[in-house]
């Protein structure tokens, strides 16, 4: 079974175990698009400055990856990773958490462009697709997750209501970001004009909430903390230099500048013997499926 246009082929063949679910799912060739809703990640350079600028160490990603899984993955769990992008949590869940199958959906062909230059364990599957119109069929999958995507959601109550569709009762949907609420990353030190920006752009946790209650969802938990992404200011300034992130396409080149130009003079005057790690918060919010 292949698929022409955007939407990339899945192939029996190359599911093992997870085949028959998959082609039992009903995806919607049509419905696939990538740049129809805005999406800046449909930006080239973008998708190919993501993954180096936003890689984690790998204990790290093994402990998210496990805290996600805890969460709702069981033996032979089908997963879905909406707006998967490069794939690196794809990736990590088909390697540390005994699922049968991954499916990173995401609207942006360069994204998953970058996601199969990767390795790609068994198990992994990446096809086009919005959260909006998830191509797949109903109650099909166990756990979905989706991280750092929230923001992009041009209607996040379709977004809601797909969920319930294609996850199963009782399954669980696990929403990584970071709420208005709690914006305090140290880039907005740098780039003041981001954190509106980011006001605008990020929901609060409430407004989440309200869009997932009204499809039948229940909020099972919702932790935050801070996460080290790097171990000293240098390594963030170089992390940062890429403009890794969506957020940086909001702010001129001169304003990029700028806020470079100090992240720079502060990372330099950081004695390298006792670097200070940066961290970023996150909040996570798990839902429940009505049963
Ligand atoms: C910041 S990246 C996060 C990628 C990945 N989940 C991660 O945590 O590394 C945001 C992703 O959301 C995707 N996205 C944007 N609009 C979307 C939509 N309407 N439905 C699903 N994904 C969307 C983008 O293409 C992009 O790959």
């Amino acid at each position: 079974m292949a698929f022409g246009g955007n939407c990339e082929g899945v192939s029996a063949g190359r599911l093992g175990q997870g085949g028959c679910l998959v082609m039992a799912m009903r995806w919607r060739v049509a419905q696939c698009h990538d740049d129809g809703m805005g999406n800046v990640y449909s930006d080239e350079r973008l998708a190919s400055v993501y993954q180096p600028g936003n890689q984690m160490p790998q204990r790290s990603l093994r402990a998210w990856t496990e805290l996600i899984g805890s969460f709702g993955a069981r033996p032979g769990s089908v997963v879905l990773d909406m707006g998967a992008g490069t794939g690196m949590f794809s990736a990590a869940m088909a390697r540390w958490l005994p699922v049968r199958a991954v499916i990173g959906i995401d609207p942006s062909v360069p994204m998953l462009t970058q996601a199969r230059l990767a390795a790609v364990p068994p198990g992994v599957h990446y096809a086009a697709g919005a959260a909006e119109a998830i191509p797949a069929r109903q109650h099909v999958f166990d756990l979905a997750l989706l991280s750092r995507v929230i923001h992009h959601l041009p209607d996040r109550r379709a977004c809601a209501r797909e969920l319930a569709r294609v996850v199963r009762r009782g399954g669980t949907v696990v929403i990584r970001t970071t709420f208005r609420d709690n914006l305090d990353a140290l880039a907005y030190r740098y780039w003041p004009a981001l954190l509106e920006i980011d006001g605008d752009r990020f929901p609060g946790k409430d407004e989440v909430i309200a869009s997932f209650t009204a499809s039948g969802f229940a909020v099972s938990q919702l932790i935050s903390f801070a996460q080290p992404v790097t171990s000293s200011l240098r390594e963030y300034h170089d992390r940062l230099a890429t403009r890794p992130g969506s957020k940086f396409t909001y702010l001129t080149d001169a304003v990029f500048r700028e806020g470079l130009h100090r992240l720079e003079h502060d990372a330099l005057a950081e004695p390298p013997s006792s670097p200070a790690p940066v961290s970023e918060r996150y909040d996570v919010l798990v839902l429940t499926a009505a049963t």
